[in-house]
């Protein structure tokens, strides 16, 4: 995945490409680059280079670029290693067309070996580099647009791009082929970007391109066509995130910051769902007969929201009273998923963008099931795709690890499964009462977490040098445990294996040892003492202990030193505050072992080519 961004107006378009491109870097980090087109001179200038955003911008303060036209590019490699060639802007053979492109060309190979033979001279190994050739081969007689539209009919892949041209100076074309795009309306200037953060600070006003469609900005002016050429007008949406919100704000590390939101952002979904004691979804309304009519349901979903989906299985079955399964995205797709008019497919994902969910969406749809979609990003490809949207309102989250997306997307599983288990009359007034208050405490006891996360830290801090680890959870946190390990692995790099505890006997046993840490996830349940026969198995073979239990659990602590306490909780409810442990303790071994937590290595925020 990679992000792009360009800009058409009256200042100069560096300064704003360059913070846009800021806001996109979680999208890729190998390599980035700029173009700009002067127009009084008809003239491309370049500036790309290998490394993070932060030398561009140096080598922008060295070399500046002018203009107020022009296209960047934050790159995560996927084909050509990352250096100076494969950086984008890409140039056609005399360096008068310029792009920007996220996504992948499948039949590049082919396409390349073609213009190749007719005459076309290629600097780089990327996939991308075909297009702007093909534009090139084309607009010799045709304008940049109907260029584009002819040089797309070859392609075959999934793509965004960001075009210009000095022959055409007063325009910037975005094309959207099943990786996002999204177009700013500023006044006397107007951009596009892969992400909404990316154009926060120019204008909140924005269009969300579909598939299919070229859009061709000046200055003044948005003009959306189909690939085919049929006119399209939409609105512009007005986008409530605040431009603060996609900054640090004084924390290390996005991730950091985005842990400690988790608080507000729960209690804003409570405020939002919960009138008068019962649990309000206004948007779920016009179709309410419909979704009571489903008799099983099926969640699709990606690493952690997958997580969060087999949370929701626990949820959905003991309170709304309905089968539930739950399906990796990337598998649902490739086999015959017995789904149909009679499921209802819960999709989850925080950028509504990754490629398998949409696609597991789209095999769902075509069997005839309704799907729901659970998504933080207003306007992404799942929220137009679905016949109904449960957002999660967790404001954007730029750090690759997801971490409130998660407990918010816990928090909306909450609120629906008690809102169905009422609809089907499986949860009496008085249990639904019980329930919403313990859940309407989850931010308060969120918060009292946060307050000791210094204890967390130094626990950390003094099992960073473990070479693996294995986290153990059972019921409702044998998904917690899977959370746990992904978190550790993904921006440590220790392996790391979550395992539902009840398992140990059958093979994970055998890895303890004195080298490995064990994370136990052993809150107060009505299955404790499963949980602490697990911990004296593992404490016998001298595995190195860390604890996340209850306060007020001293059988459990008395079992290990480590201890990590969380307040009392209901336990239906107890992932979402086991996750902020996990999340603190990972964040902090990352710390500890000099690890770039916000960018890990070979990772991107959102996974848009399969
Ligand atoms: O945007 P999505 O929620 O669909 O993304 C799914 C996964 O790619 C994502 O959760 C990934 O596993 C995160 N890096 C985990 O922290």
């Amino acid at each position: 995945m990679c992000g792009i961004i360009g800009y058409i107006g009256e200042r100069q378009a560096s300064t704003i490409l360059l913070n846009g491109l800021k806001r996109l870097e979680y999208r890729g980090y190998d390599s980035s680059g700029m173009a700009t087109i002067l127009e009084r001179k008809k003239r491309l200038s370049i500036r790309k280079l290998p490394g993070k955003i932060r030398t561009l911008e140096k080598l922008l303060n060295k070399k500046p670029l002018t203009g107020t036209l022009g296209i960047a590019h934050t790159r995560w490699a996927t084909h050509g290693e990352p250096n100076k060639l494969n950086a984008h802007p890409h140039l056609d053979c005399k360096a008068e067309i310029a792009i920007v492109h996220n996504g992948i060309i499948e039949n590049y190979a082919e396409l390349k070996d073609e213009l190749i033979k007719e005459g076309h001279k290629f600097r780089s190994q990327t996939d991308t580099e075909v297009i702007v050739h093909l534009i090139e081969k084309y607009h010799t007689n045709l304008s940049l647009k109907e260029a584009t539209r002819k040089a797309l009919t070859k392609l075959k892949g999934s793509f965004a791009l960001g075009i210009v041209s000095c022959r055409e100076p007063d325009k910037l074309i975005g094309v959207r082929w099943g990786s996002p795009l999204v177009v700013g309306v500023g006044k006397n200037e107007n951009l596009l970007a892969s992400d909404i953060p990316a154009l926060l600070d120019v204008t909140k006003e924005m269009i969300f391109l579909e598939d299919e469609e070229i859009a061709v900005l000046t200055q003044n002016n948005i003009d959306i066509t189909t690939f085919s050429g049929i006119p399209v007008k939409r609105k512009p949406l007005h986008i409530t995130w605040d431009v603060s919100q996609a900054e640090r704000q004084g924390f290390s590390h996005f991730m950091l910051k985005e842990i400690h939101e988790q608080p507000p952002v729960l209690e804003g979904l409570l405020r939002q769902k919960i009138k008068d004691g019962e649990v309000i979804f206004a948007e779920l309304e016009p179709k309410r007969e419909e979704i009571l009519a489903k008799k099983s349901l099926c969640i699709v979903a990606c690493g952690t929201a997958y997580h969060a989906g087999l949370v929701g299985k626990y949820l959905l079955e003991e309170l709304a009273g309905l089968p539930v399964a739950v399906d990796l995205s990337s598998e649902f797709r490739y086999r015959n998923p017995l789904v149909d008019k009679d499921t209802l497919v819960i999709a989850i994902s925080q950028s509504g963008e990754t490629a398998d969910t949409l696609a597991a969406v789209r095999e769902a749809k075509n069997k005839g099931a309704f799907i729901l979609a659970i998504c933080n990003v207003l306007g992404s490809s799942l929220t137009r795709e679905s016949d109904v949207v449960l957002y999660t309102y967790a404001g954007p989250e730029i750090s690759v690890a997801s971490t409130k997306a998660y407990t918010a997307q816990i928090m909306v599983l909450c609120l629906f499964a008690l809102y169905l288990g009422r609809l089907r009359s499986v949860l009496c007034v008085e249990a639904q009462q019980k329930y919403l208050n313990a859940l309407k405490k989850i931010p308060q006891l969120a918060e009292k977490i946060l307050k000791e996360k210094d204890q967390i830290r130094r626990i950390a801090q003094r099992h960073a040098h473990f070479g693996s680890f294995l986290y153990l959870g059972r019921n409702i946190n044998y998904p917690s445990a899977l959370e746990g390990a992904l978190k550790l692995k993904e921006i440590s790099y220790i392996p790391a294996e979550g395992y539902a505890a009840g398992e140990m006997k059958h093979g994970p046993i055998a890895l303890i040892d004195e080298y490995r840490a064990v994370v136990c996830i052993a809150p107060q349940s009505r299955i404790r003492q499963k949980m602490i026969s697990n911990i004296q198995e593992i404490k016998a073979r001298r595995g190195k202990i860390i604890i996340i239990t209850t306060e007020g659990e001293e059988e459990v602590r008395g079992q290990a030193k480590e201890i990590i306490c969380i307040p009392s909780v209901e336990e239906l409810f107890s992932p979402l505050l086991i996750a902020l442990p996990l999340q603190l303790l990972a964040y902090y071994v990352a710390i500890k072992r000099g690890c770039n937590v916000d960018q890990p290595r070979n990772l991107a925020k959102s996974v848009t080519v399969e």
